[in-house]
């Protein structure tokens, strides 16, 4: 279990911004100073604060062993919500970028052997796990698919670096990644780390269900629909620190009722895929709706987002 309270808020500078492929940003990010930043590890992420309503999460896709450097890379989606238009069009190198973070809710964790599938911009987080599978010595294949080369961010970087570990699925040159093929037997003492597109890691987590329980890590970059939640009454939360009780109504987040009540818990995507406002739960049996815990740590009950998950039951006692 994380607590990510105390994480940093740093203003750094646009070093470096270039084209990483179609559509695809990459920048690199140092101190004004040219001082060391915080410590990372695979999977982290930080939060870009472009303006004061519009924060976005990227994934750190340099090497963590460079504490002079961050490195992102970002995806102009038209269709999005403006955020990677913005760090596309009017960022530039010089310029003062607000950060938090950096933050890990996808950590790598200890295994002989590593399947990573990334689909498009999901490589970035993908590929800071492929060097750190390789430095430790494991057993690792990365599967990377996108439309077609020309938009695969760090390909040719990937491929050229281990030729034997990486396969590619440029959609135009051989169609989708096949995951019957990939998934259908479950390879043993495996994990799997997966990250693109909601359908692509819908599919995986689809046919990867015959492998143990915990095989499979995802992380999001947007949430998955909500489910109805199990309560449809009001609930009550009580604060550990002080006893305090709030009433949670149907048509509200806890975020929002403690908010209002004067707590101040950093909160960043408020749709349960970032993992800023992870809070421990200390009674009571939450109704998990958010898009990045994996089931076993849902099922602990020992943690929840509290943007977007609410209560199974009358009560529940929070660590805040
Ligand atoms: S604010 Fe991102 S998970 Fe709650």
């Amino acid at each position: 279990m994380k607590r990510t309270h105390d994480e940093a808020n740093l203003q750094l500078v646009v070093s470096a911004k270039n084209d990483g492929a179609d559509g695809v940003a990459v920048i690199q990010l140092q101190t004004p100073e040219g001082t060391d930043l915080p410590a990372w590890s695979p999977g982290a992420h930080i939060d870009l604060m472009l303006t004061s309503e519009i924060t976005r999460q990227y994934s750190l896709c340099g090497d963590p062993a460079d504490r002079s450097t961050w490195q992102i890379g970002v995806l102009r989606e038209p269709a999005g919500r403006g955020g990677s238009q913005y760090v596309h069009d009017k960022i530039s190198v010089g310029d003062r970028a607000h950060i938090r973070g950096p933050r890990n809710r996808f950590e790598l964790d200890d295994s002989p052997n590593y399947l990573f599938i990334a689909g498009g911009i999901g490589i970035t987080p993908i590929m800071t796990m492929a060097a750190e599978a390789d430095r430790a010595g494991a057993q690792w294949t990365l599967i990377y698919g996108g439309r077609s080369r020309s938009t695969m961010a760090f390909v040719d970087e990937l491929c050229s670096r281990y030729p034997d570990n990486v396969i590619v699925f440029p959609q135009n040159e051989r169609g989708l990644i096949d995951l019957d093929r990939l998934l259908g037997t479950p390879l043993p003492a495996t994990l799997i780390y997966a990250c693109g597109p909601g359908p692509l890691l819908d599919a995986v987590t689809e046919k990867s269900r015959g492998w143990p329980d915990g095989s499979l890590r995802l992380e999001r970059f947007s949430a998955k629909p909500l489910d109805e939640p199990v309560r449809e009454s009001s609930f009550e939360i009580e604060l550990s620190s002080t006893g305090s009780r709030i009433t949670v109504q149907p048509n509200e987040s806890i975020l929002d009722a403690v908010t209002a009540f004067g707590v101040q818990v950093l909160s960043s995507c408020k749709e349960g895929t970032c993992g800023t406002c992870e809070t421990p739960v200390l009674e009571g049996t939450v109704d998990h709706r958010d898009s990045l815990l994996t089931k076993i740590e849902q099922d602990a009950n020992d943690t929840m987002m509290i943007c977007v998950s609410r209560s199974s039951c009358p009560r529940l006692v929070l660590e805040l």
